[in-house]
């Protein structure tokens, strides 16, 4: 799967964001190593914290269905008003959530503006010195 096709995935997944709080709508997709996408959207709640943010919505999607193996994700996020004019980075659990499933030296973050606007990432420049299962 392309960048962009995965980037397309993110950007339907945000179309069903649930954010009437932060009006922050943010769309993930998550490409596991046989192929299958699952999407996430963020979800707010009225009392704040029980939020969940995209990225963690598809890893549970996938983990609940019996995949734990994945190569990339890809994010995008905005202002429901207006176009994406910026990046929407993993939030630090979401990235703690990430070092649970994925090898920090090959799995891959992709930030997208548009299809053809991204940047890439592996977890592990973006999460350093993480603490994951092999810790322990
Ligand atoms: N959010 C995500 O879903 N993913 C990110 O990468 C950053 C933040 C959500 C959480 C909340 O619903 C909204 O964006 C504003 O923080």
């Amino acid at each position: 799967m392309t960048d962009a096709e995965l980037i397309k995935e993110a950007i339907e997944a945000r179309k069903k964001s649930y954010c009437p709080y932060s009006n922050y709508a943010v769309g993930a997709a998550l490409l596991t190593k046989n192929g299958k996408v699952y999407r996430g959207c963020n979800i707010e709640n009225a009392a704040f914290s029980p939020t969940n943010c995209a990225e963690r919505t598809a890893i549970f999607k996938a983990v609940s269905e019996g995949d734990t193996d994945f190569s990339r994700i890809a994010i995008i996020g905005g202002s429901v008003d207006g176009p994406v004019d910026s990046y929407a980075y993993p939030c630090g659990v979401c990235r703690q959530v990430m070092m649970e499933f994925c090898n920090p030296e090959t799995f891959e973050i992709i930030a997208a503006m548009s299809e053809d606007v991204y940047q890439i990432f592996t977890l592990k420049e973006l999460f350093p010195e993480g603490f994951g299962p092999d810790n322990l």
